[in-house]
């Protein structure tokens, strides 16, 4: 049929062919029941070819391609995560040896020493697991990891540190995601008993805590201390626009952080740095009436500015659980709204979408034009645990 066709109309008609099965494929999706839509992204995670060097983490629309990274990157255990998630969400055993064999590949990461993202690793996957089934060996993993990430305590700054690049620019970066990573070491004393990893996260929570935020309660991304002094030398950016900015991921890594801390001391301060940071975060005028964050607060180019979709989904997880510590219905209100914006064909990846994610339209590095606006695994992986989260509510 395409011999009766001008050859240099070619181009063209692949071009049409191709937007009239994107359209048809959108449209026949925005009939789709959306919880059928989610089931059938769900299983593109399921049955993504298993691969122990190679973690999902994102999907580039510039290169056409799933970008896959090695257990060594800080995303790696988000995958497990999801497919351990997934087994709570639907029941279906079939996660379970999918979610198990992927988080097998993580093990090497607990006598990674070089990387503070222990916590992103190897709790989101091991940890997860035994959230599950009882695991001794999961749980001796955790341990290890606990051990490996305790020695980038600094005893006199009283902080983990995060990074070992960029030597001849920082003398001891302090980043708030790190806060992330304490939920490891809280575990770790939980299994143990050993309380020295409970104490050291309180420390470095505490550091943290007076060095890292602003007075209107949003927060630095980049701490860095001086190793003669071990006072903060420099209070930076590395992922915001500027270093004065509110840069979304690090906020919600702030409020999420202080939320897990609060979970396991119950000391009231670490409870109001959450809701102060949550405040900021909820009363900014450039929060969009959706809920799902600009990828920066401060970017001069809002409205026009890509979103971030995994700040949205750490937010809306972390709201939950400060909604059980304050029962104030206003986070939980958040949460239910950044749920309700998401199920919809604007941010859930289409059916036939060849790609282990649910959710489009996250942001990873702006400054390094990485991952803007794509795929992310863990947006995906925090719009689960949120969805878990209200579940367990029994609202
Ligand atoms: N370092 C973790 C992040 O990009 O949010």
């Amino acid at each position: 049929m395409l011999s009766c066709f001008n050859k240099n109309y070619y181009p063209i008609l692949v071009f049409l062919v191709v937007m009239f099965s994107g359209c048809s494929t959108k449209k026949e999706d925005s009939e789709l029941n959306i919880s059928t839509l989610l089931q059938k992204r769900y299983e593109k995670l399921l049955n993504y070819e298993i691969d122990s060097l190679a973690f999902p983490r994102s999907y580039s629309y510039k290169d056409n391609l799933v970008k896959k990274v090695p257990s060594k990157d800080w995303t790696s255990g988000f995958f497990a995560g999801n497919l351990w998630q997934l087994y709570n969400l639907t029941g279906n055993q079939a996660y379970i040896k999918k979610a198990e064999a992927w988080t097998a590949f993580i093990e090497k990461e607990k006598f990674n020493y070089r990387t503070h993202d222990m916590g992103f690793k190897v709790y989101n996957s091991f940890g997860n697991g035994i959230k599950i089934k009882d695991n001794k060996q999961y749980e001796d993993i955790i341990i290890e990891s606990a051990k490996t990430l305790s020695t980038r305590f600094n005893e006199n700054i009283k902080s983990i540190r995060s990074w070992d690049f960029n030597k001849r620019v920082w003398q001891f970066p302090v980043i708030i995601d790190n806060m992330m990573n304490l939920e490891l070491l809280f575990e770790a004393t939980k299994i143990s008993g050993d309380s020295s990893f409970h104490k050291l996260a309180v420390a470095h929570a505490n550091t943290t805590l007076t060095h890292h935020f602003r007075p209107n309660n949003s927060c630095y991304h980049v701490v860095d201390y001086d190793t003669l002094t071990y006072q903060p030398r420099m209070k930076v950016t590395h992922q915001g626009i500027n270093d004065e900015s509110s840069w979304a991921r690090g906020h919600s890594w702030g409020i999420y952080g202080y939320t897990l801390a609060y979970r396991y001391t119950k000391n009231s301060r670490y409870l109001d740095r959450a809701i102060t940071t949550a405040e900021y975060f909820l009363n900014h005028k450039n929060l969009p009436n959706d809920g799902i964050p600009y990828w920066d607060f401060d970017d001069p180019a809002i409205p026009n500015a890509p979103r971030d979709v995994s700040a949205g989904t750490i937010v809306a997880s972390a709201m939950v659980e400060i909604y059980g510590h304050t029962l104030d219905e206003k986070y939980l209100d958040y949460s239910k709204k950044v749920i309700t914006s998401l199920k919809s064909t604007d941010y859930i990846l289409n059916s036939d979408f060849e790609a282990p994610f649910i959710l489009d339209h996250s942001t990873g590095n702006w400054p390094k034009n990485d991952e803007i606006d794509e795929p992310i695994v863990y947006g995906d992986y925090y719009f689960l645990e949120t969805l878990i989260r209200l579940k367990n509510l029994k609202l």
